[in-house]
C-alpha cells in the first residue's frame, strides 16, 4: 500500500517523495505533507506510530497546516488510520485528506489504485 501511495505521489512533477519505514519527528516537521500507513492491532495504532506521535508532541514539533492522510490494512475493525487522523487534526492541527484507505488483510488492485490516487491527490495539493 505504501509503495502504491508513493507511486501516485511521484506522478506529480516537482514534488520530492520519500518512503520511510521508520519516520522521526524531524522528518515530519521538515516535510510539507506526510501520509501515515498503520495497521490496526488490538483496536489501536501500532506502537511505532504511537511513539512517533508522542515524540513529535514532546518535541513540540510544529506540524500545523501540513497536508496529511492515512491508510492501513486491518482484520476486523480497522480503527488505527482514523485514530491517527484524529490526533493529527486535534493535536497537531494538520490538514486532513479523508477518508483513510483501508485494506482488509491484503490490498487488491482496486485498493492499490485508491492508494495511488491518495498519493497523487496529496502531492497535487502541494503544487
Ligand atoms: C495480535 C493481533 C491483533 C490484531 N488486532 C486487530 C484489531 O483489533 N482490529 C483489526 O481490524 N485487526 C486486527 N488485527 C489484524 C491486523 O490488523 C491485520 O492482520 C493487518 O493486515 C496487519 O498488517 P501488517 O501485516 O502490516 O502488520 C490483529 C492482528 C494481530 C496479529
Amino acid at each position: 500500500m505504501a509503495k502504491a501511495v508513493e507511486e501516485g505521489a511521484k506522478e506529480v512533477p516537482n514534488v520530492e517523495v520519500s518512503l520511510k519505514y521508520h519516520a522521526t519527528p524531524e522528518e515530519l516537521r521538515s516535510a510539507d505533507a506526510f501520509i501515515i500507513g498503520v495497521p490496526t492491532y488490538n483496536h489501536q495504532m501500532t506502537l511505532d506510530i504511537q511513539s512517533l506521535l508522542e515524540k513529535t508532541a514532546q518535541k513540540n514539533a510544529n506540524l500545523q497546516g501540513k497536508t496529511t492522510a492515512a491508510f492501513g490494512s486491518y482484520g476486523w475493525s480497522g480503527e488505527a488510520p482514523k485514530q491517527v487522523l484524529e490526533i493529527l487534526r486535534n493535536k497537531f492541527k494538520t490538514k486532513i485528506i479523508e477518508p483513510p484507505i483501508l485494506a482488509n488483510y491484503k490490498p487488491d488492485e482496486k485498493i492499490l489504485e485508491k492508494c495511488r490516487e491518495l498519493g497523487k491527490h496529496v502531492a497535487e495539493v502541494l503544487v
